[in-house]
C-alpha cells in the first residue's frame, strides 16, 4: 500500500539523504536496515528491496526514525486515505477471533481463562445492545493493547501470581476490556512484551499511520516512551491508560509535581487527565472504565447453584492471611452469629474456627457466596472487585469504615498514588450503594457490628449488580467512549455541551463536591466552556478585574469581595477535586445516567 509509488515506477529514485535534524536515531537505523533487511520478510512486504531509498522510505513511512522524503505523501494524508476507505465495526457474533492471540502466551493465559469462561455471556450482550440501539456506521478501529505490568520486562509478576492468590482486579479489567473491544468488532493486536516490536528493531505487522487507539497502563506507557523516544509524542492522544485507583490532575502534571513536591512514581506522565481510565469512578477527572461482575455457569454449575441453599454463613474476604491479623474480637462477634468461611493462602494467623478452603477457583468462590449470608470486609484490600462479586450472588457486604479516611498521607498502600483521595471504607464504590446491600461498620466498636449483622440478618438480599458493571454496560460504555472521546482533533467536543449544566460551589468546596450535592457530576470536558469573563458574565458573575494565571488548581473562579476573576492559563491543571477557602469556583456540571456514571443522558 504505500510503497505503491516505486513499484510502479521500477526505478530507484536517486535517494540522497535529507537533513536528519530531529531524527537522531535515523542513521543507525539505515545501516541495520542494511544489514538485517532480509531477515524478515516482512520488510520485503513492505517494500524494502535492499536500496537505500527503500530503506528510507520504510523507515520514514512504516516506521517513524527517518524524515519523510521530499515528494513522498506524509503520514497524515496517508491517514486520510485510510480514513476514508475504512471498513464497518460490525458487533461480533463470538470471540473466536481473540483465542489465536491469547491462547499462546503465557502471559495472557489468566485473562485468557476469563475471556473465555465468559464468552456467552458477552456475545449476549452485543446482541442485546444492538438491539437497543444502531450500531452500525462505525469505522472498525486498530487497537493496540499493551498491558505493560503483565509484560517480562516489567519485572512485577501480576500474571504469573495471578493463580496463586495475588492481586486479580487489573488482569479483570484487561480482559474485560479485550472482550468489550473485541465484541464491538474492532482490530486488536496484542502485544506480549515489548511495545511494536519497534525496540528489538522487529518489523510491524501494522505501521503507525493505522493506529486508532492503544491502551496502556503507567508501566506500559513508560516502555513505550522509552523504546520509542522519537514517536511517543505522536501516539500520545490515542493513549488509554487504565490506572485503577486515578492520577488526579496535579500529580499528571510534571512541573506542577516538582514545584509542589508531589512526586510519585506512577505520577508526571503529563496527560490530559482524561486520557487515565479508572476501576472505579473515583475522580471525575478521570475516564471510569470499569470492568464486568457477572459470570457465566455451565449448566453443571446452574445445577449446583440450584441445589446450594443460603447457609448461617459469613465468607471473609482476605487470601493473605496478613490481611487477618488482629481481627479477631471482630470476627469473634460475627462468629457469635455465623459459621466463617475463608480462602486463605496460610492457616497461621486466622482463628481456628475458620473453614478454611484455600485458594480456589472463582466459580468455586461463587458457590460459597451463594451459601453466606454476609461477605466480610477486614479493611484491606481496598477498593478491589469482590464485594461486587458477592453483592451479584445476593450476599451483603460488611463493609469497614476508616479512621481516619486513607489517603496518601496517612497510608502505606496509598503512599506512591499520584492521589490525594480520601477513601472513608474499605470500598467507597460499595458505600455509596448502601443498605440493604453494603453496610458500614466500625470494626472495633463491637455493637457497631452486631447493629448490622442483626440488621443483616432480618431481612433477604436479592442478587444485585449496577448495570455499569454488566456486561452489556460496558459495551455500551466503551462503545460510546472509543467513538467520541477525542484527544487529537477536538473536531466535536463530547459529551455534547447541552449537558453542560453551571453550578457556583460555595467557599472550601470543590467541583467534585458542588456538583454531586447537585444531584450531577464535575465534567472536566466543560472547564474550556467558562473560562473567560465572557462566559462567566453569562453566568451572572460579573469581573471587576481578571486574570489568567497557572498557579492555581481550582480556575475559573473569583473571589466574592474583591469580584477579582481568576482564569486557568494551563488546560492540564484543570480539576474537579480541589477547593480555596477564599475563592468560589464555577464549576462544569453534567447529569448522568443512573448505574451508567461515565455517561450523560443524551451521550447514548
Ligand atoms: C442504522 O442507521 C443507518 C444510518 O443512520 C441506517 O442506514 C440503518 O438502516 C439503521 N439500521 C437500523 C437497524 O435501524
Ligand atoms: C487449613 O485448615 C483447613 C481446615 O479449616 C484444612 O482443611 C487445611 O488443610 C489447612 N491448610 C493448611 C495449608 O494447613
Ligand atoms: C458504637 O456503635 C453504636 C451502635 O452503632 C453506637 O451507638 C455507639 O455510639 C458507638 N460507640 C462508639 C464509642 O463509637
Ligand atoms: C475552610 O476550611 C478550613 C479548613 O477546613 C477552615 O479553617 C476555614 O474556616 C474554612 N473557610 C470557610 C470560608 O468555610
Amino acid at each position: 500500500l504505500v510503497c505503491f509509488l516505486d513499484d510502479q515506477t521500477k526505478e530507484h529514485i536517486n535517494c540522497t539523504l535529507p537533513p536528519m535534524d530531529g531524527y537522531p536515531e535515523c542513521e543507525g537505523k539505515l545501516k541495520w536496515m542494511k544489514e538485517m533487511w532480509e531477515t524478515d520478510p516482512c520488510y520485503k512486504s513492505f517494500g524494502v528491496d535492499g536500496s537505500l531509498c527503500s530503506f528510507l522510505i520504510y523507515l520514514s513511512e512504516i516506521e517513524p526514525w527517518c524524515p519523510v522524503l521530499p515528494g513522498r505523501v506524509g503520514s497524515s494524508e496517508l491517514e486520510k486515505n485510510l480514513e476514508m476507505g475504512s471498513e464497518q465495526a460490525v458487533v461480533r457474533e463470538s470471540l473466536e477471533g481473540l483465542y489465536s492471540s491469547v491462547g499462546n502466551r503465557p502471559q495472557y493465559s489468566w485473562i485468557h481463562q476469563r475471556i473465555h469462561s465468559m464468552k456467552e455471556i458477552w456475545v449476549e450482550a452485543g446482541r442485546s445492545l444492538s438491539a437497543k440501539y444502531n450500531l452500525t456506521q462505525r469505522k472498525a478501529k486498530q487497537i493496540i493493547v499493551h498491558p505493560g505490568a503483565i509484560t517480562y520486562e516489567s519485572g512485577v509478576k501480576i500474571a504469573e501470581s495471578a493463580f496463586h492468590g495475588g492481586p486479580l482486579g487489573e488482569l479483570v479489567q484487561w480482559s474485560d476490556l479485550i472482550s468489550t473491544l473485541h465484541i464491538l468488532g474492532h482490530h486488536l493486536h496484542l502485544s506480549g512484551s515489548t511495545f511494536l516490536g519497534i525496540k528489538k528493531g522487529a518489523c510491524p505487522r501494522y505501521s503507525r499511520v493505522n493506529v486508532d487507539l492503544i491502551y496502556t497502563d503507567i508501566v506500559g506507557f513508560k516502555q513505550i516512551q522509552k523504546s520509542a523516544p522519537v514517536i511517543w509524542s505522536r501516539y500520545k492522544c490515542i493513549i488509554r491508560v487504565l490506572d485503577s485507583f486515578g492520577t488526579e490532575p496535579d500529580f499528571n502534571h510534571i512541573a506542577w509535581a516538582e514545584k509542589h513536591n508531589l512526586k510519585s512514581p506512577f505520577g508526571g506522565l503529563h496527560l490530559v487527565p482524561l486520557q487515565f481510565y479508572t476501576m472505579f469512578p473515583h475522580t471525575p477527572d478521570n475516564t471510569f472504565l470499569g470492568f464486568v461482575v457477572q459470570h457465566q455457569l455451565s449448566t453443571e454449575e446452574i445445577e449446583k447453584l440450584k441445589s446450594t441453599k443460603r447457609q448461617n454463613q459469613a465468607l471473609v474476604y482476605g487470601k493473605r492471611a496478613e490481611f487477618w491479623q488482629g481481627k479477631e474480637a471482630y470476627l469473634d462477634v460475627i462468629h457469635k452469629y455465623l459459621e466463617i468461611h475463608g480462602t486463605v493462602d496460610k492457616n497461621t494467623s486466622i482463628p481456628s474456627y475458620v473453614k478454611n478452603h484455600g485458594i480456589i477457583k472463582g466459580t468455586a468462590v461463587q458457590i460459597l457466596l451463594r451459601q453466606s449470608k454476609v461477605f466480610v470486609g477486614l479493611s484491606f484490600p481496598y477498593e478491589g472487585p469482590a464485594p461486587l462479586e458477592a453483592l451479584a450472588n445476593g450476599c451483603a457486604f460488611l463493609n469497614p469504615r476508616m479512621h481516619p479516611p486513607q489517603s496518601r498521607l496517612n497510608s502505606d498502600f496509598f503512599k506512591g498514588k499520584p492521589n490525594i483521595r480520601e477513601v472513608t471504607s474499605q470500598h467507597p464504590y460499595a458505600e455509596a450503594i448502601g443498605k440493604p446491600y453494603v453496610w458500614d461498620v466500625d470494626m472495633h466498636n463491637l455493637t457497631d457490628v452486631e447493629r448490622a449483622l442483626t440488621g443483616i440478618l432480618s431481612q433477604s438480599i436479592e442478587p444485585y449488580v449496577p448495570y455499569e458493571f454488566t456486561c452489556e454496560g460496558m459495551l455500551q460504555r466503551v462503545n460510546i467512549l472509543v467513538e467520541k472521546q477525542d484527544f487529537c482533533s477536538h473536531r466535536e467536543s463530547w459529551p455534547p455541551v447541552s449537558a453542560l449544566q453551571v453550578v457556583k460551589a460555595e467557599a472550601n468546596t470543590s467541583c467534585k463536591e458542588a456538583c454531586q450535592k447537585a444531584g450531577l457530576i464535575c465534567e472536566p470536558a466543560f472547564f474550556p466552556n467558562l473560562n473567560s469573563p465572557t462566559s462567566f458574565a453569562k453566568y451572572g458573575v460579573d469581573c471587576q478585574t481578571s486574570q489568567f494565571s497557572d498557579s492555581n488548581l481550582v480556575l475559573p473562579a473569583y473571589n466574592e469581595d474583591s469580584k477579582h476573576c481568576l482564569f486557568q492559563s494551563d488546560s492540564l491543571l484543570f480539576s474537579c477535586v480541589r477547593s480555596d477557602q477564599s475563592l468560589i469556583r464555577i464549576c462544569p456540571c453534567r447529569d448522568y445516567i443512573k448505574d451508567q456514571i461515565a455517561l450523560c443522558k443524551e451521550c447514548v
